[in-house]
């Protein structure tokens, strides 16, 4: 008879403690602005604005209600129709990342839509979320930086038109080129010459690909646009070559785990994750829409932590992971990693909860 497990001990995998887990100093790498506005007030700027919100968004409480994913992105569209100043982009800037910072977040890429806020121009839009996250940084301390996010729905020229846009009004903030929306709506194939002016230009790339599509579009990503980074990924599991050149390549893959997420089958969210970490791929954990979809980072690495029962090795691994896949310049990234470190260390003792012996 082999002894029962001690699930508190150090040694064990699990058990850590959600004080812990949220004392964690975390970076994460793939969250949409527009996904991080509560529908409170999502309905407070609707109102502001004459907008009218999808049901989902103005009767659910905390919550927005939604059945699947396409629904939901009508609810962020609707979000985004709803920010049309640039003091909301300002006030959501804000509000999105002290509400984070209370979950030990040190670090935010944050990914906007200017496609969809035709009211505003690139430079108004950046310059709110530049006063909002300088006013965020001063209260908490967290750094945050932009990714122009290019919506599929739009099409190639479109998104050469933006990319132009951004080259003529160029932020230090303004890290790299994403591309999300719906995945359904337009190959990776259509958006080359945007990727390629980009590129030329020094900003980084990266992409959603693989969450509801195949693999086949991730490997576009790779070859055609270059990306530097994955966004979501999950489809490289059905193609083991490409699992095994990403996991060589060490790119890193921006996953989100999704707790709150009852549409989704999130058994099977969770079980893709897992094997993503076990076949070695770089990979960090994400919120991606917090408000939208839910939850804030700090629930995710509690949930993940008790579902794959990490180790405390795993834990700090997975809050330095955002920054090894982070866009900022080596410097920042360096400081971080740093104040990173010595966080951990000081934080180690209590990671099995004031009590532990
Ligand atoms: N996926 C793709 N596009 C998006 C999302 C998302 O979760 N949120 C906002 N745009
Ligand atoms: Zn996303």
């Amino acid at each position: 008879m082999s002894a029962m497990p001690n699930p508190t001990a150090p040694a064990d995998r699990g058990g850590l403690s959600a004080d812990y887990l949220r004392a964690l100093p975390k970076a994460e790498v793939h969250c949409h602005l527009e996904g991080c506005v509560p529908p409170r007030t999502a309905v407070r700027l609707a109102e502001r604005h004459g907008v009218a919100l999808p049901a989902g968004a103005r009767d659910g409480g905390d919550r927005y209600r939604f059945r699947d994913f396409d629904e939901g992105l009508k609810i962020y569209l609707a979000v985004c129709r709803s920010m049309q100043t640039a003091e909301d982009f300002e006030a959501v800037t804000y509000e999105s990342l002290v509400t984070a910072a209370e979950g030990g977040l040190r670090y935010r890429e944050m990914a906007f839509n200017p496609q969809n806020h035709p009211e505003l121009t690139y430079d108004e839009m950046v310059g709110g979320i530049l006063a909002g996250a300088r006013a965020a940084r001063e209260e908490t301390g967290v750094i945050s930086r932009i990714v122009v996010a290019i919506n599929r729905q739009f099409g190639g020229e479109a998104a050469l038109n933006l990319v132009r846009e951004v080259l003529a009004h160029p932020h230090p903030e303004v890290v790299a080129i994403g591309l999300d929306g719906d995945e359904k709506a337009g190959r990776p194939a259509e958006f080359v010459a945007a990727y390629d002016l980009a590129r030329a230009a020094g900003l980084k790339l990266t992409a959603h690909a693989g969450e509801h599509g195949d693999p086949t579009e991730m490997v576009e990503c790779l070859d055609l646009l270059g990306v530097d980074r994955i966004d979501h990924g999950y489809a490289a599991l059905l193609d083991s070559a490409l699992l095994a050149r990403t996991a060589a390549s060490r790119i890193p893959y921006s996953a989100c785990w999704f707790i709150d997420y009852p549409e989704l089958e999130v058994e099977g969210r969770r079980r893709d994750v897992a094997a993503m970490a076990a076949a070695g791929l770089n990979l960090c954990l994400n919120s991606d829409d917090p408000a939208l979809i839910g939850p804030e980072l700090h629930e995710d690495f509690i949930d993940a932590a008790a579902q794959l029962g990490w180790t405390v090795a795993d834990a700090e691994q997975y809050a330095l992971a955002g920054l090894d896949a982070s866009f900022a310049d080596d410097t920042t990234v360096e400081h971080l990693r740093a104040e990173f470190t010595a966080e951990l260390e000081r934080l180690r003792p209590t990671a099995y909860g004031a009590n532990h012996q």
